[in-house]
């Protein structure tokens, strides 16, 4: 089974952006992380990142092709992206939202992702881990 994972913006930033809230490992430490999860399931991983909420629901939209589910962190455009609602609802496949932090912690404007009521499961505030328990949640799933 293939697995896409998205990455939206500024995630590109991790290691040394906001440290205190989102961590030391990198994106790539992250997308490290995910590939040994997917050797270990017998997924075969995908991992993505984009500053481009157009290119993020291109993405999405190609899914619907040849993954069999998604794992996204559509980072601050889950606060305003109804064009990847559109996508995750359109493409239809299982879809894990997963955040770094615990969204619901932090300011207002953080509360409510547009993602969430088209994902099957949404995890936040588990670090690194979020996106290892979203592999093993699917990998029953499927
Ligand atoms: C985030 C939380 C978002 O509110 C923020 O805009 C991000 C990262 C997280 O992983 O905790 O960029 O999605």
């Amino acid at each position: 089974k293939r697995i896409l994972i998205i990455n939206g913006p500024n995630l590109n930033l991790l290691g040394t952006r906001e440290p205190g809230i989102y961590g030391a490992q990198t994106l790539a430490d992250i997308g490290q992380l995910c590939a040994d999860t997917g050797t270990e399931l017998g997924l075969s991983i995908d991992f993505r990142q984009s500053n481009h909420e157009g290119e993020l629901v291109s993405w999405i939209q190609d899914a619907g092709k040849d993954a069999d589910a998604i794992i996204i962190n559509p980072a601050a455009y889950s606060h305003t992206s109804v064009a990847i609602h559109d996508a995750l609802k359109a493409v239809g496949l299982p879809t894990v939202e997963v955040h770094l932090s615990n969204i619901h912690q932090r300011e207002a404007f953080r509360h409510h992702s547009y993602v969430s009521a088209v994902a099957t499961g949404v995890i936040c505030g588990l670090g690194a881990a979020g996106y290892t328990l979203a592999l093993r949640a699917l990998a029953e799933k499927l």
